[in-house]
């Protein structure tokens, strides 16, 4: 597969070209010229609102609003169409899950959270302890940032309602081994929530297979718009949740007495959804399905290895476990501000994060208030991490001289 080809379908990377080097894709990805045509698409041919109107433009608009539901379900293999909740983002996603648990959960209940997790996958849940009287464990970590198993396992024991996990660290680009930790949870009867927002655009992921009660995820870090995001898991699990926003569109009957809520998955998407970023993700599904996924995953990881191993002979320290790093890798000069180098990195127009990276928890485990991270995606090149390296070498010397 050729990187550059993949590059040219990206109108804002070829504006900037060559020389802009975008390395922040954890943060949120580039979009490929199709998720733009198909969104200014729906505006000029198809704007209107969905399940609303009897007439034909309505009638087209449900219909590529419902067929983007089913190709999203299709994509990470979730139970059923129905099953795929039309959420802003993965922040909302969660926070959807946390409040429709309210009525579950009582005093003394224990909610476990991944030690790596980002924020939006902790403050939810705090505030749901909060609302309820639960309580919230993290999970531990080993000293790389993995989870300890032992511990977690030991952690089980004191049967917790809930345990919610990363599917990738969105610092450290570690794939947690969902194959043990959801199935462990299960043996004690936890509800299982995946946090999928570093996962989607770099591994294939089976929703079924995965056997969580919730999976969650973002558009716009795997190519698509922004302001959508995706709630799914397994429809009983789904149907728990009492609904976090009331309003039109998620009722079968209103009175002023009573209303009567519908059905999933319209009873957990209150009010006009967002048509046109739907639109827009299921062509990022698209795009992604017309990569070589592996051969993608493959060259990400190579230039994940270079990036290590280039930074490393520079003196950077590198965090994590390099043999499981998907997507993003953390890193600093010793003795240096994270922030410095950020800066010193822009001024030669390649584009990291710098900071707590929204995971001030993993971050004081790590030893350190913040960091530096590059991430990569499918349009990345092994010339990007050759730039990178070169600007981090001259950062390196401007901050010792
Ligand atoms: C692992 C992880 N979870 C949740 C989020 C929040 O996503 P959003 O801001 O799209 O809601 C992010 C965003 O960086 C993330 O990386």
């Amino acid at each position: 597969m050729a990187e550059p080809f993949i590059k040219s379908q990206f109108p804002a990377l070829m504006e900037h070209s060559p020389e802009l080097i975008y390395l922040d894709s954890a943060a949120t990805t580039q979009k490929p010229a199709a998720v733009l045509e198909a969104v200014q698409a729906f505006y000029l041919h198809s704007n209107a609102n969905v399940h609303r109107g009897a007439h034909a433009l309505s009638i087209k608009a449900t219909s590529a609003y419902e067929r983007a539901r089913a190709q999203i379900a299709q994509f990470v293999d979730a139970e059923s169409p129905e099953s795929v909740i039309i959420c802003y983002g993965t922040t909302h996603a969660i926070n959807t899950v946390a409040h429709g648990l309210t009525h579950q959960l009582s005093p003394g209940d224990i909610i476990l959270v991944d030690g790596a997790a980002h924020h939006a996958n902790i403050v939810p849940w705090q505030q749901l302890a909060k609302r309820t009287g639960a309580e919230l464990y993290p999970i531990p970590l080993l000293k790389n940032g993995s989870i300890d198993l032992p511990a977690y396992q030991a952690l089980l024991q004191r049967g917790p309602k809930l345990v919610s996990l990363n599917h990738v660290s969105n610092v450290l680009g570690h794939a947690n081994p969902l194959d043990v930790l959801i199935p462990l949870a299960k043996t004690v009867g936890a509800l299982t929530l995946v946090d999928g927002a570093q996962a989607v655009a770099h591994l294939p992921v089976s929703v079924r297979s995965l056997g969580c009660d919730y999976y969650v995820f973002s558009g716009h870090k795997m190519y698509g718009p922004t302001g959508v995001g995706i709630l799914t898991g397994k429809r009983q699990s789904l149907e728990q949740l009492e609904p976090m926003m009331s309003g039109g569109e998620m009722i079968k009957t209103v009175r002023f007495e009573h209303s009567e809520f519908a059905g999933l998955p319209n009873r957990l998407e209150a009010g006009t959804p967002p048509i046109a970023q739907v639109i827009g993700l299921a062509k990022a599904v698209e795009f992604i399905q017309s990569l070589d996924r592996q051969a993608v995953a493959e060259m990400e990881q190579s230039m994940l290895r270079k990036a290590r191993a280039g930074l490393q002979q520079l003196g950077y320290f590198v965090y994590g476990d390099p043999g499981n790093c998907h997507g993003a890798l953390a890193f600093n000069l010793l003795g240096e501000h994270h922030q410095d180098i950020g800066t010193l990195l822009d001024q030669q127009q390649v584009a990291i994060r710098c900071g707590y990276h929204c995971a001030m928890p993993l971050m004081e485990h790590l030893g350190t208030k913040g960091s530096c991270r590059l991430s990569v995606a499918a349009y990345n090149t092994p010339n990007d991490i050759d730039r990178a390296i070169e600007a981090l070498a001259i950062a390196k010397d401007m901050l010792s001289e």
